[in-house]
């Protein structure tokens, strides 16, 4: 074969694995509760330009691979690899046992294609989600527009809650505004433990959704007649 040809073959092809694990990334049954890696991360660079409109509880797993920690771990004791810190997901997100094998191996790398060239990129900084005393009774989040909540409502809540009814998660409609504003900040799992593993509801932190757009989806929740 001329080498130009095998030149142009080698460059087109994706290194071995990463097709499966863009698979595995997009897979509804990768966990238990039928939720993907998908459903709650972008995987473009900025999510408000080159993103598909849906706004995730996780942040964009652009340069994922090339952060020089995850979660916060700093000393990467807790999670010394990044198929260490997806695992977590799988677990408490998606209900499901960590990857073990090729799959494991294979989500890893397509994961590393993501932001690929760009040298380094910074870690993700979590502001906290949570109320300091765990009062979400305050001004902050009265007095939304229902009208705007509605829009976000499809983008980031209508998967888990069809139209405020009940699907992954339970029916939504007619609950308080102090009651959504609590559920989206703190999750459920993580902070106050769940009773079934793989349905966590997670937390939406003031860099996924401000205190103005939490009043927005709660007037609008708020509004909606109960189901
Ligand atoms: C129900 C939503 C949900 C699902 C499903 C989910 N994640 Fe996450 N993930 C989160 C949230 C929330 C965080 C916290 C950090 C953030 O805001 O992105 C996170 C954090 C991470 C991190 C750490 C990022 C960092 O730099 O600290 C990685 C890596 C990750 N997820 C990968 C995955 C992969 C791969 C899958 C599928 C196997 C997955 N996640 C499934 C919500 C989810
Ligand atoms: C990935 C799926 C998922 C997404 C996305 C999601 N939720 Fe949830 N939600 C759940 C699950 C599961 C529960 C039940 C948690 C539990 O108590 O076990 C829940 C619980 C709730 C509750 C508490 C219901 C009650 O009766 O106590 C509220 C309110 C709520 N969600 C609102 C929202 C809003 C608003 C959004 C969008 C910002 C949203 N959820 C996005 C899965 C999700």
């Amino acid at each position: 074969m001329h080498p130009a040809i095998l030149l142009a073959i080698t460059l087109s092809a994706a290194p071995p694995g990463v097709d499966a694990g863009r698979r595995l990334f997009n897979d509804p049954g990768l966990g238990k509760n039928g939720v993907a890696c998908a459903a709650c991360h972008a995987t473009v660079k900025d999510e408000a330009k080159d993103g598909d409109g849906l706004l995730r509880a996780g942040h964009s797993l652009f340069g994922v691979a090339r952060r020089p920690f995850w979660r916060g771990d700093r000393e990467r004791r807790l999670h010394r690899s990044l198929a260490d810190a997806t695992d977590v997901c799988v677990q408490i997100f998606q209900g499901g046992e960590p990857l073990e094998g090729a799959d494991r191996i294979n989500l890893a790398r397509y994961l590393s294609t993501l932001g690929r060239g760009k040298k380094r990129s910074p870690a993700l900084v979590l502001q906290p989600a949570l109320e300091a005393d765990l009062d979400y009774d305050r001004p902050q989040y009265q007095g939304g527009d229902a009208s705007r909540g509605r829009a976000l409502f499809y983008q980031a809540c209508h998967a888990c809650h069809p139209h405020g009814g009940v699907g992954l998660g339970p029916a939504v409609a007619g609950l308080g505004v102090a009651e959504v504003a609590q559920a989206v900040r703190e999750g459920n799992g993580l902070i106050r433990g769940s009773r079934k593993a793989g349905a966590w509801m997670p937390a939406y932190g003031q860099t996924r959704l401000s205190d103005d757009q939490v009043a927005d989806l709660a007037a609008f929740v708020a509004s909606l007649p109960k189901k």
